[in-house]
C-alpha cells in the first residue's frame, strides 16, 4: 500500500474547521472511496468505515495532537484512511511540561508519527539524538515512524543525507527498520504557506535521492525486506507536479503539507498519486 501523509502543521485554528476539513476530503469523489459513499457530517456525527473500499493507497491525517481524537471518532477505523502526528516526546510520562508522549498518542489510537520533521529542527533546535530517541519510543509503542531526512541548502543537494541516515538507523534494529517510513524532505523545498517554491527538485534528483536511501539501507538490510521499506518525498507537492515525484522508480508516497489544507486539492493529489503510483 502507497502513502500519502497529510501534515497540517499548526493548522487549522478550531475544531469545527477541523472536522469540516477532515470530511470535505472524505467526500472527494477521487478518493479511495470512489464517492461511493457520502458520510453527513455533524459535530457529533460518525463516518461510516466499513462502506469504504479497500484501494492502494492510505491517506494519513497528521493534525495537530488536540484534535485527533475528535477525528478518530469521525474516521472510525476507516481502512483506507489513519490517524497520525505531528511531533511526540521520547519519555512516557513525567516533569515535561508540554509534552505529549508516543505512549499518550499510542491510546489515542495514532499509527503513524512524524520524527525529525525540518521544521522541528529549525525552530524547536531538535537535534538527530532526539529524533533517534523519539523514533525508538515510537517503535515500543507501535506507532510508526516518519522519519524525514534531507539537505537544507538548494545548492548541495542530498549532503549529509548519507550520514544522518547512517546514524538514525545504527541503533535501530534490523526487525524493527522495515517498520519505518523515511522521509526525503528538503528544506529548501518547503513552502512557507506564501510564496511558491520555484525550482523544486526534478524527476531525476528524486531518483538520485531514493537511491541514496536504499544504497544506505542496502548496508544494513537484506533486498527483500528493504522492498519493504516505504520512502516519500515531501516539499511543495501540489496535485500539478505530484507525477514528479511519485510513481514506479521514483517515491512511494508523499508528505503534503500545505495543500492538504484544501479538501480539493489534497482529493486531486490522491488521485493523480494513485494513478501514477505502481505499487
Ligand atoms: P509543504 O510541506 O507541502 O507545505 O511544502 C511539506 C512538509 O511539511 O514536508
Amino acid at each position: 500500500m502507497s502513502l500519502i501523509i497529510a501534515n497540517w502543521k499548526m493548522n487549522p485554528t478550531s475544531e469545527q474547521a477541523v472536522l469540516k476539513l477532515v470530511n470535505d476530503i472524505i467526500q472527494q469523489d477521487t478518493l479511495p472511496n470512489g464517492g461511493q459513499a457520502r458520510y453527513p457530517f455533524s459535530p457529533n456525527g460518525f463516518v461510516e468505515a466499513s462502506k469504504m473500499q479497500d484501494t492502494k493507497t492510505k491517506v494519513v491525517f497528521c493534525a495537530p495532537s488536540l484534535y485527533i481524537k475528535s477525528i478518530s471518532q469521525l474516521l472510525n477505523n476507516a481502512s483506507n484512511f489513519s490517524l497520525g502526528a505531528q511531533n511526540c516526546f521520547y519519555e512516557e510520562f513525567g516533569t515535561y511540561t508540554g509534552e505529549i508522549s508516543a505512549k499518550m498518542l499510542a491510546d489515542l489510537g495514532v499509527k503513524y508519527c512524524i520524527a525529525g520533521h525540518s521544521e522541528r529542527k529549525k525552530y524547536f533546535g531538535e537535534t538527530i539524538e532526539d529524533v533517534k530517541k523519539k523514533i525508538s519510543a515510537l517503535l515500543k509503542n507501535n506507532i510508526i515512524p516518519v522519519v524525514c531526512l534531507g539537505e537544507d541548502d538548494r545548492t548541495k543537494k542530498l549532503s549529509g543525507i548519507e550520514n544522518q541516515l547512517n546514524d538514525i538507523i545504527n541503533d535501530i534494529p534490523k526487525s524493527k527498520l522495515e517498520k519505518i517510513i523515511f522521509v526525503y524532505e528538503p528544506a529548501w523545498a518547503i513552502s512557507d504557506g506564501e510564496n511558491p517554491v520555484k525550482d523544486l527538485p526534478s524527476s531525476d534528483d528524486i531518483l538520485s535521492a531514493k537511491l541514496l536511501f536504499r544504497k544506505t539501507l542496502s548496508r544494513k538490510i537484506s533486498k527483500k525486506n528493504l522492498d519493504n521499506i516505504k520512502i516519500i518525498y515531501g516539499g511543495s507537492v501540489t496535485s500539478n507536479n505530484v507525477g514528479d515525484f511519485v510513481g514506479e522508480n521514483l517515491m512511494d508516497g508523499a508528505l503534503v503539507g500545505g495543500a492538504s489544507l484544501k479538501a480539493k486539492e489534497f482529493g486531486k493529489i490522491v488521485k493523480n498519486f494513485s494513478s501514477t503510483s505502481s505499487s
